[in-house]
């Protein structure tokens, strides 16, 4: 059931180079805030993260543009939507960015498991500008019929099409679902289908690249959770391979409101993996807590900090994972 993606062209844009300086950059933001972890300070672990993954950006020949950031300009002092990172405005390579330096705060400070740094780049344009509202996710790893999931059918009538592609009982799927009370009726449904349920405390862009890992035992993801990591987990989705749907759920008119500010009119799209990361494009993670996809950091006896990365990229398909050994820190 091995289905390879289907690649996109190269981007002349994307230079084979920057795909190494991204694990630069994920590590940097690992480290930062990795001294933060289990210390209890969400928003001091955030603000070490997003601080070294701003410096590590500014470091890179790239003339860079925050698409998915920390907030809007008004309530993020730094690598909000719209910042411009990089050394070479105006003359480097012209690149879109999602990020997300500290993905996991609450796990941070809490020294839970799967906390991220991680950012995805594309040319400009190839990400979607989603605003900071909820996203209703669908995600299935790869080797099944395209459009197999799809959110205007029932979480059942999804588990059943996977467990027939998959030649199982719908009791057999397990899915990861976001532990959150709004999930109680999506939980009883699978309940009741005898499907097992990962239930995850936070970061649900490590819970959605877990069903493209046979070794996790997750077949599927469902829930809702933030839209800026539902646009980070699709790029990585572009690069491995699996197929991933994503609607904007929307509170109230502030928050279609920034949504129209972003450009987006159809508030009741259904995206697909193409429309959220379209083109070539890399993704690139480091663990900061030890979780399903990378180990974090950690300091050994001698001082060394070691990390792990993975980073991936659409048009090639090759994916680098990345241990790092850090002797002056950063
Ligand atoms: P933060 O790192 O911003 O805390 O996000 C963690 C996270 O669990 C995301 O992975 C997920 O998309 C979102 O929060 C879910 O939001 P909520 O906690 O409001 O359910």
């Amino acid at each position: 059931m091995t289905e390879q993606p289907k690649n996109p062209a190269p981007s002349k844009v994307l230079d084979r180079v920057l795909v190494l300086e991204m694990v630069r950059v994920t590590e940097a933001a690992a480290i930062g805030a990795s001294r933060l972890i289990g210390r209890g300070d969400e928003k001091a672990a955030d603000a070490a993260a997003v601080e070294a993954m701003r410096a590590a950006f500014n470091e890179l020949e790239m003339d860079g543009t925050v698409v998915i950031g920390e907030g809007e300009r008004d309530e993020a002092p730094m690598l909000y939507i719209g910042e411009k990172v990089g050394a070479a405005p105006g003359r480097g390579p012209k690149i879109d960015i999602a990020l997300d330096p500290l993905e996991g705060t609450t796990i941070t400070a809490k020294a839970g498991p799967n906390a991220l740094a991680v950012l995805a780049v594309a040319e400009e344009g190839g990400l979607l500008n989603a605003p900071d509202v909820y996203m209703d996710k669908l995600a299935v790893g790869p080797g099944y019929p395209d459009g197999i999931i799809d959110l205007d059918k029932s979480p059942t009538e999804n588990v059943k099409a996977v467990a027939a592609a998959k030649g199982v009982e719908p009791g057999d799927i397990i899915v990861c679902v976001l532990d959150r009370p709004r999930h109680a009726n999506l939980i009883a449904e699978l309940r009741a289908l005898g499907c097992g349920i990962s239930l995850i405390p936070d970061g649900d862009v490590a819970g959605v690249i877990a069903v493209t890992n046979d070794d996790t035992g997750i077949d599927m993801y469902m829930g809702s959770g933030g839209a800026p990591e539902g646009v980070l987990a699709a790029a990585a989705l572009r690069c491995v391979g699996g197929q991933f749907k994503g609607r904007l759920l929307f509170r109230n008119d502030d928050e279609r409101g920034r949504a129209y500010k972003w450009g987006i009119t159809d508030l009741n799209k259904q995206y697909d993996l193409s429309e959220l990361a379209k083109g070539d494009c890399i993704f690139a993670a480091t663990g900061v807590t030890d979780g399903s996809l990378l180990d974090g950091v950690k300091v050994r006896k001698d001082g060394v900090m070691t990390t792990e990365s993975v980073v991936m990229r659409a048009s090639s398909g090759t994916v680098r994972w990345v241990k790092g050994e850090h002797r002056r820190g950063r």
